[in-house]
């Protein structure tokens, strides 16, 4: 035998191997189109948590950084950047603490209170309804507001609402007049509590339904020039009982209430409470929080099948109004604060979340990742005066074309990324077409070793868009360096009507095809 030859058939097998494990075909079946791919899945939500709020978007008229009428400019014009959709307030835990008559009025006469939930610190209410709604206007957003039910009354929550709504010279028209909004506003969504299964009152399944029947009832709006949808607590990650016993309701609803939606929470935590670092992690971290995420397609096909039991029209959406990465704190931030980092895996969380809701978009209409601005996965950071966007920003910013686009189904062996006993497929991969007309795909390289050669048969000649990639998985933009994760232009051509897209490890993209 010889050696040197079989020695070099052995490598060049091996070469070849690797070579064709690293090409993937995928097919985007143009010709075939499935719901449409709701802006509203894009959602953020603003609670009263740290440094959220006060500091991240609200600074007051009087600060030195720059303001409109106290929200912070650069924060403004960031949250525009990614057309926001529309933001949940006040909370979160803190919506069912909130009595909504502290955050109106003039500043210097609203009473200082307290937020126990997070962090025992004094909540000042100069960020209010009216600060709320003027903030939401100026980033281009509509109002999910979600109101009290743990500690408030049904009477609180219908005031708040025709305080808001109504055309009509009621005495609480005139107060809202006074304070400087003589219009109605227009409210999109009402939630009727948060997490009422715990931190909103702890109540069971079939109490918490003879609260929601009230509620529903009394908390209208009265704006008929913006209709408004109303979204019930649903379920707790895999917890059935409040998805049961809210469509179970629903289904034998009487004229006298009705609601759009029910809420699902999901966060990728890997166990409470949160211990998994932001930065300086290592591989079985990454794959770890890869594989908790990916239980997001679990539970939106276990809920979704009650939902199909009660209502096959999917006349209900699924509104998964709290998901993102729950991790370890910022070492030295604020206890009850949940500030952390937001690396390049954070980035692939964020794309292979989207991705999933996107699948599944005939049901889940609505998402709204946790939370906007300096709390857990935020898409910003601030420091003073300085703001950095962290990675999920630039995934957010990436899938601008894919609000209100057309789902296509495409068609691809994703493959296997293994990791010890992990294993997670390697690519993901969905396609829609824009209302811009072209025709999008979103792409995430899960392997954080490999790169892939994606043979895409499209009908188009070229692929350009942007990849989001970063030296390391645990990549993140800091004050000092904020650049470290952002996206870089990719293109490329078709060559005998295939195109050969290269997606580096652990990576993000998103092309049109052209
Ligand atoms: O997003 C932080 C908290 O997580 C929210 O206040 C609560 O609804 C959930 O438990």
């Amino acid at each position: 035998m010889n050696f040197r030859r079989t020695v070099l058939a052995f490598v060049l097998s091996a070469a070849a191997t690797v070579t064709i494990a690293d090409t993937v075909s995928l097919q985007v079946e143009a010709d075939k189109s499935g719901p449409k791919i709701d802006r509203h899945l894009f959602g953020q939500f603003a609670e009263h948590l740290g440094r959220g709020i006060y500091e991240g978007i609200w600074v007051g008229p009087d600060s030195s950084i720059p303001n409109t009428r106290g929200i912070r400019n650069d924060v403004a014009a960031a949250l525009r950047e990614i057309r926001v959709p529309n933001v949940r307030w006040p909370g979160g835990c803190f919506a069912d603490e909130y009595h909504w008559r502290n955050g109106i009025g003039p500043a210097d006469e609203r009473p200082a209170t307290l937020n126990p939930n997070w962090g025992g610190v004094i909540e000042p209410n100069t960020f209010g309804t009216h600060e709320f709604m003027d903030f939401v206007k100026q980033i281009g957003a509509e109002a999910y507001i979600s109101v009290n039910v743990g500690s408030g009354t049904a009477q609180e929550a219908a005031d708040w609402f025709e305080y808001m709504t109504t055309p009509q010279p009621t005495a609480l028209a005139k107060v809202r007049a006074a304070n400087g909004h003589p219009e109605p506003f227009g409210i999109s969504f009402l939630g009727i509590g948060n997490e009422n299964w715990g931190c909103g009152g702890s109540m069971t399944p079939d109490y918490y339904v003879s609260q929601l029947k009230i509620f529903a009832r009394y908390t209208r709006n009265y704006n008929e020039k913006h209709p408004m949808k109303k979204i019930a607590v649903g379920p707790d990650g895999g917890d059935t009982s409040y998805t049961e016993a809210v469509m179970k309701a629903w289904k034998e609803r009487t004229w006298a209430w009705d609601i759009d939606g029910i809420s699902l929470h999901y966060y990728t935590v890997g166990g409470w409470p949160p211990k998994y670092a932001a930065t300086g992690f290592g591989e079985r971290e990454y794959a770890t929080l890869l594989k908790e995420t990916l239980r997001m397609e679990e539970l939106i096909q276990t809920h979704g099948a009650i939902m199909d039991k009660y209502d096959p029209e999917k006349k209900i959406a699924l509104v998964v109004d709290e998901w993102g990465a729950w991790l370890a704190p910022t070492p030295g931030s604020k206890e009850g604060f949940l500030e952390q980092q937001n690396s390049q895996r954070d980035a692939l969380i964020a794309a292979l979340n989207i991705n999933t809701f996107a699948r599944h978009a005939d049901r889940v209409r609505m998402a709204n990742i946790a939370q906007m601005v300096n709390v857990l996965q935020a898409m910003i950071l601030t420091q003073q005066e300085k703001m950095l966007l962290t990675p999920t920003y630039h995934v957010f910013h990436m899938y601008v074309p894919f609000q209100d686009a057309t789902f296509v189904p495409v068609a691809f062996d994703a493959g296997r990324y293994v990791h010890g006993d992990i294993e997670l497929p390697r690519l993901d991969a969905i396609a829609a077409k824009g209302a811009d007309g072209k025709l999008w795909l979103a792409l995430v390289n899960v392997d954080p070793n490999r790169a892939v050669t994606l043979d895409i048969a499209a009908p188009a000649k070229r692929a350009k868009g942007r990849t989001l990639t970063a030296p390391r998985f645990d990549s993140v933009n800091t004050f000092d360096a904020p650049s470290v994760v952002s996206p870089k232009p990719i293109e490329a051509r078709a060559k005998g009507g295939k195109i050969a897209l290269q997606l580096a490890p652990h990576s993000v993209t998103v092309v049109a095809l052209e």
